[in-house]
Order: C-alpha cells, then structure tokens, then sequence
C-alpha cells in the first residue's frame, strides 16, 4: 500500500500504486489449499456491504468478513469505496491484517477489481450518504451478492427497508444481517428485527452479529478480530464465521460459474 498519508481519501484513486499485487501474487493470505499464484476459475466475488444508514456495522462487518476468509486460507480485498474511508484507515493501522485494501472511489474500476482472480472475495465497505447514491448503485449492480447490515434502530428501520427496495430494484441478489445485537435482551431483539423485515419481505440471514465491546476494542489495538483475545472476543467470531458461510451458501444458490441466475434470490 502507499507509504504517503494514508489519510487522503485521494490517494485510493491513483490506479497503478494501488494494485502492487498485480505484481506481487502473495500479496494476501500467507498460505492457503491453493497456492497463491494458482488463480480462481472464475471472477472474485464481489460483496457490496450497504445501508443508507451510518452506524449500523457496514465497516464492523466488511472488515471481520475479509479477516475470516483470511483465517479460512482465502485471499480476501477490502474496496473501500465511502468517502470516509474508515475501513482503509482502520486497516492500515492494523498489525498483518493478511487482507489487502483499497480506497477507490470510482465504480469504473470494479470490473477490472473482480476480475482480479487471485483474489476470492472483494468485500465492499459502501457509503451511507445520499450523495453516494450513484457510487452506490453502480458497485450494486455488479456484485455478486449483498449484504445490507441492520442493528433494528429506530432510526435505522426506514433507511434500511429503502436500501433493500433498491437493491432489489437493480436485480441484484441481497440479503438483511441482523448487527449489533444486545445479548442482554435475549432473541428478542433479533426476532422482532425479523419481524420487521418479513412483514415487507425482504430476506434476511438467519445468522446474526451480536453486540460486544470487544469490537471496537479490537480495533483501538489495531487487531483483527480473528486474532483478538478478550473475553467475548470469540463470540463475535463465530457470529462472523456464521455469516461468511450463510453468505457463501447463498452464493453458492444463485450463481453458476461466477455469473448470478436471473432472477434467482437469497
Ligand atoms: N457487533 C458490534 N459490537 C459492538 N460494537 C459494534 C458492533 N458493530 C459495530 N459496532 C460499533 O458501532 C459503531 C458503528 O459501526 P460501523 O461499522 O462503523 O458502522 P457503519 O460503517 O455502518 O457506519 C462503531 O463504533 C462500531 O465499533
Ligand atoms: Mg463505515
């Protein structure tokens, strides 16, 4: 990655410092079932996280997924396409993260980014703002499947339905993870945030992530999660071990040689 201030959000958009790995094949996970230069059959896959909302775990969930493929031996890209650039400055304070980032703010670029085969999964941390609205459809349009975070806020129950309504407009295979969910109230906060999104049918993952300080502790440190140690910090990673296999799952469902089915959903 560029060794300048990793805190300009323009330095994501100088294409040829960006992509040392075109170059360097063991860029990401240091080992693996596949050697790193044996390249994937088909195109990586791209899992846009978006919310119109802020808050509601895109960068938590984006971030734990890319350093679960790499705990899994998967060579894993973070796009980190919102103007904030949280993701990309989160990652780049951390200790050997295995996942390489990228902040790229123009969608042009994610037909080349998912032809990278070498790499398996590009998780796409998006932005919640409306003036991201066009950034956000065009990188929608291309995935392979998406994920839309919810932690049932009031606040968040419009943003969220309106999000998936779009997603769902642009034909694109999707479905609601159920985030930030207090463990102290029991089920029921996640089965009422269900609730929620079946009465407008929106599909949703039967995984969930609850809410632990261990969190936003791990990133303080600068630690993936998958390599944090403190009391809850293994809940969390079986909340996100759940959800990266309910994902590839449904990948798996709707899509036959790295090309979604159409009309097929989640
Ligand atoms: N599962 C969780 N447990 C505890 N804190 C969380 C969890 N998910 C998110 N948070 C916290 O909630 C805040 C918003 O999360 P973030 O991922 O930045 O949301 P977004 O990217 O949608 O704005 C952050 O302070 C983050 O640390
Ligand atoms: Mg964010």
């Amino acid at each position: 990655m560029p060794d300048s201030n990793p805190f300009d959000p323009k330095e994501g958009l100088r294409a040829p410092d960006l992509f040392p790995w075109e170059t360097d094949m063991t860029a990401t996970a240091p080992s693996g079932a596949l050697a790193p230069a044996i390249t994937r059959r088909t195109d990586s896959y791209l899992v846009p996280i978006v919310n119109g909302k802020g808050g509601v775990g895109k960068t938590m969930l984006t971030l734990a997924l890319a350093a679960h493929t790499v705990k899994a031996n998967g060579r894993a890209l973070v796009w980190d396409a919102d103007p904030q650039a949280s993701s990309y400055d989160l990652t780049s304070v951390m200790d050997s993260p295995g996942y390489e980032v990228v902040h790229e703010l123009d969608p042009d670029h994610a037909e080349r980014i998912r032809g990278m085969r070498h790499i398996d999964t590009i998780f796409g941390d998006c932005p919640g703002s409306l003036e991201g609205a066009d950034i956000l459809s065009r990188i929608v349009r291309q995935a392979s499947f998406v994920l839309i975070p919810y932690d049932h806020e009031p606040e968040s129950v419009l943003p969220t339905l309106r999000t998936a309504r779009r997603v769902a407009e642009l034909g694109v295979p999707y479905a609601v993870v159920v985030t930030k969910a207090n463990p102290q109230v029991g089920a029921d906060h996640v089965l009422d945030a269900w609730d929620t999104l079946d009465r407008q049918s929106i599909p949703h993952f039967r995984s969930f992530v609850r809410l632990y300080r261990a969190w936003p502790n791990s990133l303080k440190a600068g630690v993936p999660i998958t390599r944090w140690n403190e009391r809850h910090a293994p809940r969390l990673r079986e909340d996100v071990a759940a959800v990266h296999t309910e994902l590839l799952l449904n990948i798996g469902r709707v899509h036959r040689g790295g090309r979604a089915r159409h009309g097929a959903h989640a």
